[in-house]
């Protein structure tokens, strides 16, 4: 798999999730990021050009392949706000509680190991009343659907380096204590072909209380 996950799959990630439809979510996510922040799963960088530097006073991204981190390494002096870059995982976060305004998941919580964990990690390093942040594809609400999605999932995880189609990621957020506010429904109209009816997506806020 090294070959494959370290270098070919980030290649083919940034052309495939580079589309402007994509492009111009991230955008819409990361808008809303302020103070202290933290992406998670920063991948090769693709949200970074849209942080706001008169809304974000530093950021610190965590992204635990190298393969991504060689291709975001390019991307870092050109951050147009203070960057920390740590190489790690989700699901031990190395920093202290409570220290962080925002944190964002961009296309992550389907490929962690450990949602829970990470949600849990997420809820600890964010202050009380800061912002969770994510855009994610997830399980559909068609029964047909959510079939194709369970079937299909074995291979996604090969071909998508362990990405899943089937977590209803914005549910397991309120069930890990997040309030949720209002979300726009999920959207299919990103992708194309069958695709989008196998990766609904949604973007959320969800407030650490
Ligand atoms: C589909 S990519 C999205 C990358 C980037 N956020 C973007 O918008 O293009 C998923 C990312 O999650 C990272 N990832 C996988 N497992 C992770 C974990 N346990 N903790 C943090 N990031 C993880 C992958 O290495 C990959 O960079």
């Amino acid at each position: 798999m090294g070959l494959y996950s370290e270098t070919i799959f980030p290649w083919l990630l940034d052309r495939a999730l580079g589309h402007p439809n994509i492009m111009r979510r991230r955008q819409a996510l990361v808008s809303g990021a302020s103070g202290a922040v933290l992406e998670i799963g920063f991948g090769s960088g693709a949200t970074l050009p849209f942080y706001d530097p008169a809304q974000v006073t530093s950021l610190t991204v965590v992204e635990p392949s190298e393969g991504m981190n060689r291709r975001a390494a390019a991307q870092l002096a050109n951050s147009p706000v203070p960057i920390t870059s740590v190489p790690g995982a989700g699901e031990r976060l190395p920093f202290g509680d409570a220290g962080f305004d925002t944190v964002v998941c961009c296309l992550t919580l389907c490929s962690v190991s450990d949602v829970g964990q990470v949600l849990a990690e997420v809820r600890r390093v964010l202050k009380p009343g800061g912002r969770f942040l994510f855009l994610e594809h997830v399980l559909s609400d068609d029964p047909e659907r959510q079939r194709w999605q369970q079937r299909l999932n074995p291979i996604q995880r090969v071909v998508g380096v362990g990405c899943n189609l089937n977590r209803p990621s914005a549910e397991l957020v309120r069930a890990a204590g997040f309030v949720l506010e209002p979300m726009p429904a999920k959207e299919v109209e990103w992708a194309f072909g069958a695709l989008k009816h196998l990766t609904p997506l949604v973007m959320g806020s969800a407030v650490r209380v």
